[in-house]
């Protein structure tokens, strides 16, 4: 696993955007895979400059989010189509029709869920995911036990994910949908490469769990231990309790020149 502490959050966003510019350079048609949450807010503003700055472009990219709250209304500003939209889809030249959000309704939602599958293989797979992590270090809505198997779903959400997210929805926890549909595991661990970021204080127990602790559906992020290509990128805080903090740093910065130009 590769793991890159960052200073802070503004560095840890510049990295994140670095490797999705790359993987959009290298491949105009890149498929991406993408998250919601307060994490990658830096990450899609900095998505966004480079658009308009630098003319990064966005009209062959096809996208495919992690998940969505289940019974949500449709205007909700927290429902993550409309999160999506504000925060990148509106600000890029994305063509409509190449962007994929999970549904918020329930009707037909098991058909939809395979619908969902079968649009990712059609496109042919996921090229980069990005990922966040759950304080219970769920990716996705992939809350503790789910299978790693396990394929684009509906799951209930755990106490401690609707606690986390009532910061959206004014501090009302009961206001913070129970149900969502998400992606599963197996379905993230098929993406080319997984990008997953953390800052705050608040993660580093969990960061150092799932980096350094043993594979377990009871931390959903352990998964990555079994993925071929998985980046983390953290802030100094987030990384703070990791054992071997030191050893990523030095191998970060004794990384190949070549090898560094080639990501
Ligand atoms: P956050 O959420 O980015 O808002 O911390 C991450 C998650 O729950 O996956």
């Amino acid at each position: 696993m590769e793991v890159v502490i960052a200073k802070n959050y503004d560095e840890m966003s510049k990295i994140a955007t670095n490797i999705i510019r790359d993987q959009i350079l290298k491949k105009p048609n890149s498929v991406l895979g993408l998250a919601t949450g307060g994490t990658p807010v830096g990450t899609y503003k900095e998505l966004v400059r480079m658009h308009k700055q630098e003319g990064l472009d966005f009209s062959k990219v096809i996208t495919f989010n992690l998940d969505e709250y289940l019974g949500i209304p449709d205007d909700h500003p927290e429902r993550y189509m409309n999160f999506m939209k504000s925060n990148l889809f509106n600000q890029i030249n994305i063509r409509p029709d190449a962007i994929h959000v999970p549904t918020n309704i329930w009707e037909h939602v098991e058909e939809f869920c395979q619908w969902y599958e079968d649009e990712i293989d059609k496109a042919g797979g996921i090229d980069l995911q990005l990922l966040g992590i759950g304080p219970d270090g769920h990716i996705a809505f992939n809350e503790p036990t789910s299978s790693f198997a396990s394929r684009t779903r509906v799951k209930t959400l755990d106490e401690s994910t609707i606690k986390a997210n009532a910061r959206f929805f004014n501090n009302d926890e009961s206001k913070v949908p129970k149900y969502a549909v998400t992606m599963g595991v197996g379905t993230i661990l098929e993406a080319k490469t997984l990008l997953l970021l953390a800052n705050g204080k608040k993660k580093a127990g969990i960061v150092a769990q799932f980096i350094e602790g043993p594979i377990t559906s009871m931390i959903t992020a352990s998964a990555l231990q079994l993925h071929p290509k998985p980046i983390v990128v953290l802030d100094e805080d987030s990384a703070s309790d990791l054992k071997l903090k030191d050893y990523f740093k030095w191998v970060y910065s004794n990384k190949p020149k070549k090898y560094l130009e080639e990501q």
